[in-house]
């Protein structure tokens, strides 16, 4: 069942938290703007432009879900034979569609929702989402929608978080955890939190301690504190449920250590044990 309630606190927060936006200092929406971010991007997640890259999409009409300010669709837009980007806010349908048109690239970008995608059975042969899905309501929907709008052999790259990594037991769990304690001791002795667990302090005192639950406090601590949905998965859990939906899963890698960008060798070698998050390759049977 479709949560429209739900979906409409995942737009509002990305509606107000325009994704990568506070990485760059540049006037928003200015050609300066994006030429920065996509540079911090790739120099940053430097798997991302390889991952893209081995893909052969010169004869391919991909689709991307989730776009946040639309760097990855410049890339998607300018090798494919046809890219089509989906989001559910206005504010990243805005950003990528002013980003292409700054590049002259072509592309469709359209709003709407991963839980009901607004396309034709079998009009594509690429699926890429990158850090999306773990925000929808019922990651299943998503699913078989893509199931659905796949064509045969199509295939699918995602990006999810992962359970088996240093960011869920070591820095959620635990650090995030004795953190907020920490910090709600200090709050009722009358001291002030920086921002960020000040709007955790605020959340707390709205939740109680049930915002410290083991289910609720995660969903808070990856994207920013009022994000209200991060759902973060077992390895074996995605591919069961891919699996559910005959989406096989062929290849599966984690990525994304955050240590200095000037190490990439180290931080690939570390990302591959204990990387915040997981890619999955894979078709439609
Ligand atoms: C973390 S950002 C990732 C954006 C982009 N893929 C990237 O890597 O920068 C998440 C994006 O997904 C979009 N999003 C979240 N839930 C969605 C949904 N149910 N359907 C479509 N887009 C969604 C948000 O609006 C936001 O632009």
């Amino acid at each position: 069942m479709i949560q429209h309630e739900e979906i409409e606190k995942v737009e509002n927060f990305w509606n107000e938290h325009l994704c990568g936006k506070q990485f760059v200092n540049e006037e928003i929406y200015t050609p300066a703007f994006f030429n920065e971010y996509r540079a911090f991007r790739y120099k940053k997640e430097h798997h991302l432009l390889e991952i893209i890259n081995e893909y052969d999409s010169s004869n391919k009409d991909t689709l991307e879900i989730g776009l946040g300010v639309g760097a990855d669709t410049t890339q998607w837009a300018a090798k494919s034979k046809s890219h089509t980007g989906i989001d559910l806010t206005d504010e990243a349908v805005y950003s990528t569609t002013k980003h292409l048109e700054l590049l002259g690239l072509k592309g469709t970008i359209v709003k709407g929702s991963a839980e009901e995608l607004p396309f034709k059975n079998e009009s594509f042969d690429l699926v890429y989402s990158q850090g999306v899905l773990h925000h929808t309501d019922n990651i299943e929907n998503t699913f078989s929608g893509i199931h659905r709008i796949l064509r045969p052999d199509g295939e699918f790259i995602i990006m999810l978080y992962t359970k088996d990594s240093f960011n869920y037991w070591f820095r959620i769990q635990m650090y995030f955890r004795a953190r907020m304690l920490a910090e709600i001791f200090k709050n009722k002795i009358g001291l002030k939190s920086n921002p960020t667990w000040a709007e955790h302090y605020q959340n707390f005192k709205k939740m109680g301690w049930k915002y410290l639950s083991w289910k609720e406090f995660p969903h808070h601590c990856t994207d920013g504190p009022s994000c209200t949905i991060a759902n973060i998965y077992y390895k074996k859990e995605i591919i069961d449920l891919l699996a559910k939906h005959n989406l096989i899963v062929e290849r599966t890698e984690k990525y994304h250590f955050p240590i200095s960008s000037k190490h990439p060798k180290l931080e690939r070698s570390l990302a591959k044990y204990l990387g915040f998050y997981r890619f999955y390759w894979g078709k439609k049977i």
